[in-house]
């Protein structure tokens, strides 16, 4: 038996509290999507539990094909009102929810991954795989330096390995608080988001890729 997929709390009455916290972030994902956007093999993207889809709307300013999804009908609802290509898809499911595999799959702290359950983290790595063509990515944005006693990035690289995604490179992310992203010229923090930030930074990024 099949049970809908559980909310964790991401329920209609959170969605201006999270258009807000991603306008206040803007500033540090702008740089956050010229790092990603490196990580990327050519063609399309697909962004699994993007919420209200900045992430999403920032790569495809820089002119990538990028379509945004979340397992919540009302997230999508959102982006799709804001002009952003968007799908209401399941990522314990990916292949139910999408017409063909993708070249990219791309998520930032999508809670089937920041999850106390292992079952859980490896289904979405295994879901994830099963949606990503032969020698596709898949980047995740693991949202904290040292992770959560149950999460963290050695425990994904070990995860996804053992689901058939192997690490292809890490880095960190993020040097300064993000209300500084919006104060410092873009130049001096390219350089320090591209020296100390992935030393220091905050998060990790984690690129994956399905072998050929
Ligand atoms: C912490 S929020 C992150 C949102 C966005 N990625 C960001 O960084 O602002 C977690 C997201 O995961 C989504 N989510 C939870 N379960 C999911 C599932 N089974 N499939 C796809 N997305 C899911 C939630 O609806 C929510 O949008």
């Amino acid at each position: 038996m099949s049970h809908p997929p559980l909310d964790y709390g991401y329920v209609p009455g959170v969605l201006p509290a999270m258009i807000d916290l991603a306008r206040r972030q803007r500033a540090k994902d702008r740089l956050v999507v010229e790092k990603l956007a490196d990580c990327f093999r050519p063609g399309p993207i697909l962004e699994i539990g993007a919420g209200c889809g900045q992430l999403t709307d920032l790569l495809r300013q820089r002119h990538l094909d990028v379509t945004a999804s979340d397992v919540q009908p009302f997230f999508v609802d959102y982006m799709v009102a804001q002009g952003l290509p968007a799908l209401v898809v399941d990522a314990l499911d990916l292949s139910a929810g999408i017409e063909k595999p993708y070249d990219n799959i791309f998520s930032q702290s999508i809670s089937t991954l920041i999850n106390p359950d292992p079952e859980t983290i490896r289904r979405t790595y295994e879901s994830v795989r099963a949606a990503l063509n032969p020698g596709g990515r898949f980047v995740f944005i693991l949202p904290s330096r040292w992770g959560e006693h149950w999460s963290k990035a050695s425990d994904h690289e070990q995860i996804a390995q053992a689901a058939g995604l192997p690490l292809l490179r890490r880095f960190h992310n993020q040097a300064l608080p993000s209300r500084f992203y919006a104060r410092l010229p873009i130049s001096a923090l390219r350089i320090i988001e591209g020296s100390i930030g992935r030393i220091v930074g905050v998060s990790w990024v984690l690129v994956f890729a399905r072998p050929s």
